[in-house]
């Protein structure tokens, strides 16, 4: 099974979602809101989209299921991540959530897959880039909302070999 895990406060998370659905069709699209994370161990390729809420903290729904996350076995899974975030109000501390998800789903020494440039990105401080590349897609629909189709286009073309 291949899924994408999302959860959104404001809708932008899920916007992006199901534009990343209608490139990968094979992926089931499951809101973590209502339906929980349960599904992700029969999971061998999973998407993982998550935002950054407070200063730095996971979105209210991954919160809650963080405790439950940290007990999947990853080892035999592909993955990739997507962050939303807002470079200008929280450029201390943008898209720090997808780091937090970074560091658990890779704690089983499996690949995570498409890493992106910070190239064209304006902010201060990420836990989200590791080695000079963010661990993931990131879309800033507060403040580039106009690059976001292209990001999740070339995104989406570069992992779908890959997962
Ligand atoms: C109160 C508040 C706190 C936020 N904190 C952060 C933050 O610490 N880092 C960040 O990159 N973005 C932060 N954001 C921006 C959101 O992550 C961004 O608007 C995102 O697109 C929301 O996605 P969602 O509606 O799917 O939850 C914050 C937004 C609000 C309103």
């Amino acid at each position: 099974m291949k899924a994408i895990f999302y959860a959104s406060s404001t809708g932008n998370t899920e916007f992006v979602s199901k534009m990343i659905k209608k490139r990968l069709e094979d992926f089931e699209l499951i809101d973590i809101a209502s339906d929980g994370i349960s599904k992700m161990e029969q999971c061998d390729s999973i998407i993982i989209g998550v935002s950054t809420w407070g200063e730095g903290d996971l979105q209210d729904d991954w919160d809650d299921c963080y405790d439950e996350l940290q007990e999947i076995d990853f080892s035999n899974k592909k993955i990739a991540l997507f962050g939303l975030g807002d470079q200008e109000s929280y450029g201390d501390e943008f898209v720090n959530a997808m780091g937090t998800i970074y560091d658990v789903v890779s704690k089983d020494g499996n690949e995570v897959v498409g890493f992106t440039s910070t190239d064209e990105y304006d902010f201060e401080e990420s836990t989200a880039v590791r080695n000079g590349q963010f661990v993931g897609l990131v879309i800033d629909e507060d403040n580039q909302s106009s690059l976001t189709k292209k990001r999740v286009d070339d995104w989406c073309e570069e992992i779908s070999g890959k997962l």
